[in-house]
């Protein structure tokens, strides 16, 4: 039995993550800011009485001492994730939690022996491209010029001729979000100066992480919660681009193992890895999944619109952390099952708009109309 800290543990993933550890037998602390944006109606009911739970901010310094203490482990959870252009505080809560958190084990001699922390596929940016004359490269995001003209795929920035999506492996990243930038930052920090001090960490750049307790509230909402929210209130999914975007989704629960394995396994230390699953899938087909999970038939409408920074194809390389017997599980037909029967018996599922956010990322220059529309 250890003694585990959650950082973000009344979130998402960190809420599974406390669960798995709960019932393995551990002693569990949570420490969550309850994000208005997240939780606008308080702890979430899911939180367990087995846990401690402190209300605090990663940024705290008092709140995180206090949360550290006698902890033989910690997973870093807690994150500021959105789209709008408040760069400085993604940086403030992912960047700056980190090194908070390692400046705190080295001054206040902690006894923490393990920090495993998600990261995130997004600082691969645009990731790899293979043009079959100019080889293998790594692209800035697409030009706006391109993507008003409705040209959706990568263009090798020699020949301009359409490159080749590759599976993109740990090695080379291309952050270019504020939330990228701030995750890549992290990442420094807890391994660098991690490896400094001799407090081993691991980091998990999770792929696109769906299933129960994804909270639908928040305005930075994954394609899952838009379309199924478009779904529930009879309107058509918008799909941006021409939907032949390609991602690599994964449920909850194999992100939950390689948070486990991450912590268990001794040659994991100091590595970063990808939890991704393992599938290249894309929005339509996606979509087409998820209406099934409602029981209806998918009707997109192919807008011609795009998100300016969003990646085209983003799909992770996961043979490193197979290679510590990690293997994705959950099918996306089985992932979109739950996450839907779950949703379904939310009170407030129903009633949720996001004709706010959609608005505000229209105004703000997020959202925007390509000609081929
Ligand atoms: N969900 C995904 O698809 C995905 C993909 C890649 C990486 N991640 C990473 O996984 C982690 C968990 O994400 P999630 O989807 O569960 O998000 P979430 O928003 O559901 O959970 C994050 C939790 O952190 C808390 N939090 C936010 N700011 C805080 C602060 N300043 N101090 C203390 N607590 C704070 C929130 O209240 C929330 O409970 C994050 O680090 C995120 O960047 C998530």
């Amino acid at each position: 039995m250890s003694r585990y800290l959650v950082t973000g543990g009344a979130g998402f993933i960190g809420s599974h993550v406390v669960d798995a550890l709960l019932l393995a037998g551990h002693e569990v602390r949570i420490l969550d800011s309850l994000q208005p944006r997240v939780h606008p109606r308080g702890k979430p009911a899911y939180v367990p009485e087995d846990a401690e739970f402190i209300q605090g901010d990663v940024r705290d310094e008092h709140a995180m001492a206090r949360s550290m203490k006698g902890m033989d482990g910690i997973f870093h959870l807690a994150a500021y994730q959105d789209y709008m252009p408040d760069f400085s505080t993604f940086l403030h809560v992912n960047a700056v939690s980190p090194a908070l958190l390692i400046e705190l084990i080295v001054r206040e001699r902690l006894g923490i022996e393990k920090i495993v922390f998600a990261s995130t596929q997004a600082v691969y940016g645009e990731g790899e491209y293979l043009c079959g004359e100019h080889g293998v490269f790594h692209p800035g995001p697409r030009p706006l010029d391109q993507l008003k003209e409705g040209r959706w795929e990568t263009l090798c920035p020699q020949c301009g001729r359409e490159a080749e999506w590759q599976l993109t492996g740990e090695t080379a990243v291309s952050p270019y979000t504020a939330y990228a930038i701030s995750k890549y930052c992290s990442e420094l920090a807890f391994l660098n100066l991690g490896r400094r001090y001799g407090i081993p960490a691991v980091g998990l750049r999770y792929s696109i992480t769906q299933g129960p307790r994804n909270s639908f509230y928040n305005a930075y909402s994954g394609v899952c919660r838009i379309f199924s929210q478009r779904i529930l209130s009879g309107a058509r999914p918008i799909v941006f681009e021409d939907g032949k975007q390609l991602r690599d989704y994964i449920n909850v629960e194999d992100v939950v193992r390689a948070n486990l394995l991450a912590m268990e396994a001794g040659e994991a230390d100091y590595r970063i890895f990808n939890v991704g699953g393992g599938k290249a899938i894309n929005v339509i087909e996606f979509l087409d999944a998820l209406a099934g999970a409602f029981g209806e038939a998918a009707e997109p409408v192919l807008s011609g619109e795009f998100r300016y920074g969003d990646t085209r194809h983003t799909v992770s390389d996961i043979s490193a952390l197979r290679g510590l017997g990690w293997e994705p599980a959950v099918s996306l037909k089985e992932s979109l099952e739950r996450y839907v029967s779950w949703l379904l018996k939310q009170p407030d599922a129903r009633s949720i708009r996001y004709v706010e956010a959609d608005r505000e990322m229209r105004e703000r220059g997020v959202i925007r109309k390509g000609s081929a529309g």
